[in-house]
């Protein structure tokens, strides 16, 4: 096939700024100066599947203005395949970031082009969809575009991403089913201990679930059982993008013919390694630095 992994999902512009501590309503704090990332959470599993080695499709859209022009140079620089990215006439994603004193983020989304990416764009690239054994889905797109992706899939890898209610047949669909401790505490309306979300996430209908869990690494849950992954210690510089990276890696592994397992245990690595620099696509590694000399 000519792809291993189709994304499916939104481009941004990330525009970042490092600060202190956060501003509280009717508040003004001044932060580092602005850096300015490529992002989005579909972009971002697209170049991490690429950077690896990955052969990579991107259906989505952007601009027609100076960010959708940076981001297509910086998509084809880690060579995916931009066929099927729509030029749209609303303003590129973006994305307010901004990166407190321990790594962590907060961001605010303004989708724009990404809003306009329509069950029709879908259906236009059927074919791509259905020649990809994996399919890579995040909600920073219309959620009726992502549940008509899925329904295209031979394989749909879903990051939960960010956090809404979604219809069963989108869980059923799964396979896997990626999510953080809160996006899944989300889906099943109450906090639990990892391994009982895990379970209970299974229940829902997904055939396999991954919850990740930072700096403890990940779970993985399947028929055959539960599988906890660790991960490498590493110093946290910006975690944004971190879960982008895991899922892209993770679509290109499962591509490739890994287990879910075998996939998360390579995909926890990648993730780690994003954290040590900043920015999301300007810190995801090559398979030379994930693997090492
Ligand atoms: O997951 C990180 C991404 O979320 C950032 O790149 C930003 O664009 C937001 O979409
Ligand atoms: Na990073």
């Amino acid at each position: 096939w000519p792809y291993d992994v189709v994304v499916v999902g939104s481009v941004n512009m990330d525009l970042v700024v490092r600060v202190d501590r956060r501003p509280r309503p009717g508040e003004t704090v001044l932060g580092s100066d602005l850096a300015t990332y490529p992002g989005g959470k579909g972009a971002n599993q697209a170049v991490a599947a690429a950077r690896l080695g990955g052969r990579v499709s991107m259906l989505g859209r952007v601009g027609d203005d100076a960010y959708g022009g940076l981001l297509r140079e910086a998509l084809e620089r880690d060579e995916v395949d931009l066929r099927h990215l729509r030029p749209t006439a609303a303003p590129t994603g973006v994305a307010m970031i901004s990166v407190g004193p321990e790594g962590d983020n907060s961001i605010i989304v303004s989708p724009g082009a990404n809003a306009r990416l329509s069950e029709q764009d879908v259906a236009e690239s059927g074919d791509l969809l259905r020649s990809a054994p994996v399919v890579s889905l995040q909600l920073e797109t219309p959620l009726p575009t992502v549940l008509a992706a899925a329904r295209a899939a031979r394989r749909v890898v879903f990051n939960l991403s960010p956090p809404a209610p979604v219809p069963d047949e989108l869980l059923a669909r799964c396979d896997p089913l990626v999510v953080n401790e809160h996006e899944a505490a989300m889906v099943l309306g109450v906090a639990a201990r990892p391994h009982v979300q895990a379970e209970a996430l299974l229940a829902l209908g997904p055939r396999s679930v991954v919850i990740t869990l930072g700096a403890d690494g990940a779970l993985v849950a399947d028929a055959s059982g539960i599988t906890a992954i660790p991960s490498p210690r590493v110093e946290v510089v910006d975690t944004t993008g971190a879960g982008d990276a895991f899922t892209g890696a993770l679509a290109w592994r499962l591509a490739r013919g890994d287990s879910v397992a075998a996939a998360a245990a390579f995909a926890v690595r990648v993730g780690a390694a994003t954290v040590r620099a900043a920015g999301a696509q300007s810190s995801f590694p090559t398979l030379e630095e994930v693997e090492g000399p």
